[in-house]
């Protein structure tokens, strides 16, 4: 498992968060699908190499556990990654860059033409979001790092998922489960 896909894990941890209570009966939003990873359901690509994470972590004093439980570490790595691929500029998300980047490291051609679209959404929805609330309620620890570089790559990634084109889909009840507890619980589709 790379750095990046614990990064990823903290997604399920960031769908409780920003939920929205629409779920179905079935879908508990409280409650993410831990049994899967999702990986296997649907390979995402790999947006930052594990080298430039772990450079990250170092950088930040963080050790280097494989483990991100701690949200302000988690918007501090992501920072400053944005950062080190230029896709923050002087401390400010630069659409352009974040496009440019992304793209280099997508190779799925119906994913491809769906990213410009994903990140106007989730740019626009990371200036909705507001900073405070969402570190306030899972952790007593303030970050100084600000969260929107973590929730426009988590938000991406839920995008990604959620549109998981069916040649890379592993069809299967678990997977379906985390696909709709994706969507209904971020209602980002
Ligand atoms: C990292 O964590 C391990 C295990 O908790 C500990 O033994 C080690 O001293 C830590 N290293 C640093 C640099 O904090
Ligand atoms: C990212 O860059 C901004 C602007 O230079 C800086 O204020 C911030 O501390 C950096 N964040 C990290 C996590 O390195
Ligand atoms: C964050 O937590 C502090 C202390 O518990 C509280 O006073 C403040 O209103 C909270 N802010 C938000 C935006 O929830």
């Amino acid at each position: 498992m790379t750095r990046m896909k614990m990064l990823w894990s903290s997604v399920v941890l960031f769908t409780v968060i920003v939920a929205k209570v629409l779920a179905e009966r079935e879908i508990d939003c409280k409650k993410p699908p831990v049994s899967v990873d999702p990986d296997f359901c649907c390979k995402t690509p790999i947006f930052f190499e594990d080298n430039l994470v772990l450079e990250c972590e170092k950088s930040l004093g963080l050790n280097d556990t494989m483990m991100y439980t701690d949200l302000p570490d988690d918007v501090c790595v992501s920072e400053c990654l944005m950062n080190k691929t230029g896709i923050n500029i002087n401390g400010a998300l630069n659409k352009n860059m974040l496009q440019l980047k992304l793209l280099e490291k997508i190779s799925n051609g119906w994913w491809t033409t769906m990213i410009p679209q994903f990140i106007d959404y989730c740019v626009d929805a990371a200036e909705e979001q507001n900073d405070l609330q969402v570190i306030n309620s899972t952790t007593t620890v303030k970050s100084t790092c600000k969260q929107n570089s973590l929730f426009i790559i988590d938000c991406i990634y839920l995008k990604l998922f959620g549109n998981c084109p069916e040649d890379i889909w592993k069809d299967n009840h678990r997977c379906r489960h985390l696909r709709d507890y994706i969507i209904k619980c971020t209602n980002l589709d």
